[in-house]
């Protein structure tokens, strides 16, 4: 195999050259942008012209490997604009500052989670499914710890591979993630609002949930429908809501309390301490910057670093 690069749009592609016996140059078409461009081909994998970019900062080396397989938690809610994608972004920062291995990974067509973190990976999670590249490839670097498998519009590619197999589709995003798991100590991910294949997909691959429910009445009905389904995978497999995280918490307002306590009441101790309303995660994305690094004294940032203590099992992590 040989990883060939697009010279028009930079997605990079796998290329079978184990038959190619002599130097040979071919005309090849990019399955992203559709631009044809000459390729050099040579025997023993060597070739390909135009070479991978070297100064492409999104290839990065893959961190070592893990022993154990990596606790793999999706945030998710049916229900849209409660704080999945701020919650898994700050969730998967704060783990990575207090040194866990992370990958963060965006199932979302609206690809946020990558510009939250100001990255623009050209390649992600439908090359994956797709079998374009492999998960190593795949996979791109953010921070120091923090890895990104990136979402975006391309995703309805990934839908469609799953679509086409005749059974055992909800296992295959499961099954591509595989070689992944052993390298990392926490895999979160990114879920999109609504119900389709792909979050069927990752509710077969994750074994914990978090739950971000902002304090208003829809929410709850939201929450009550989410459930329901959820009950529906339970019975192929164990996977629990574990963290019910109540956000836009605004103690000014009544309601928001009122909802709070309701939510303790139903859910007990799977119920977080809430993330309160901050204007800064608003501007925070903007930056290409997690909440801890472009307010760490806000209140947004406390609320967040108290999820990650909750969800690592350690209130030692992340004091100043
Ligand atoms: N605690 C908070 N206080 C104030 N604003 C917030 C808070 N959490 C998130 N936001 C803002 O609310 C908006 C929606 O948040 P976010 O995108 O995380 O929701 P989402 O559930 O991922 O939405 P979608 O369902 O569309 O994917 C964003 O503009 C975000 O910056
Ligand atoms: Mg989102």
């Amino acid at each position: 195999m040989t990883v060939i690069v697009c010279p028009k749009c930079s997605r990079r592609h796998r290329v079978d050259t184990s038959k190619i016996a002599q130097p040979k140059k071919v005309m090849v078409r990019c399955q992203a942008c559709s631009h044809q461009f000459p390729i050099l081909v040579e025997p023993e994998q060597k070739a390909a012209t135009p070479p991978p970019d070297q100064s492409d900062q999104t290839a990065s080396p893959t961190p070592p490997p893990k022993p154990e397989s990596a606790r793999k938690i999706c945030v998710s809610l049916s229900k849209g604009g409660v704080g999945k994608t701020t919650t898994s972004v700050n969730l998967a920062s704060g783990l990575a500052m207090a040194g866990f291995k992370v990958l963060l990974v965006d199932t979302d067509t609206q690809g946020q989670s990558s510009f939250m973190l100001g990255k623009k990976p050209p390649a992600g999670l439908t090359e994956l499914l797709t079998g374009e590249l492999t998960p190593e490839e795949a996979i791109c670097q953010a921070r120091d710890n923090l890895w990104i498998l990136a979402g975006g519009r391309s995703l309805a590619g990934a839908k469609r591979v799953i679509d086409k197999r005749s059974f055992g589709s909800e296992w295959t995003l499961s099954e591509a993630m595989e070689s992944l798991d052993k390298k990392f100590d926490f895999i979160i991910i990114d879920t999109s609002p609504g119900w389709d294949q792909l979050t069927v997909n990752v509710l077969f691959y994750a074994n914990e949930i978090v739950t971000p429910v902002a304090l208003e009445v829809m929410s709850l009905h939201g929450l009550a429908e989410f459930t329901k389904s959820l009950h529906a995978i339970q019975k192929y497999k164990q996977i629990d809501l574990n963290y019910v995280l109540p956000t836009f918490l605004d103690d000014r307002v009544e309601q928001p309390a009122h909802i709070y306590s309701k939510l303790q009441s139903l859910y007990g101790d799977k119920v977080c301490h809430p993330v309160r309303y901050d204007e800064k995660f608003a501007k925070s994305p903007s930056h290409g910057q997690s909440i801890f690094e472009f307010a760490p004294d806000s209140e947004g940032a406390d609320d967040y670093r108290q999820l990650v203590r909750r969800v690592a099992h350690d209130h030692s992590l992340l004091q100043s």
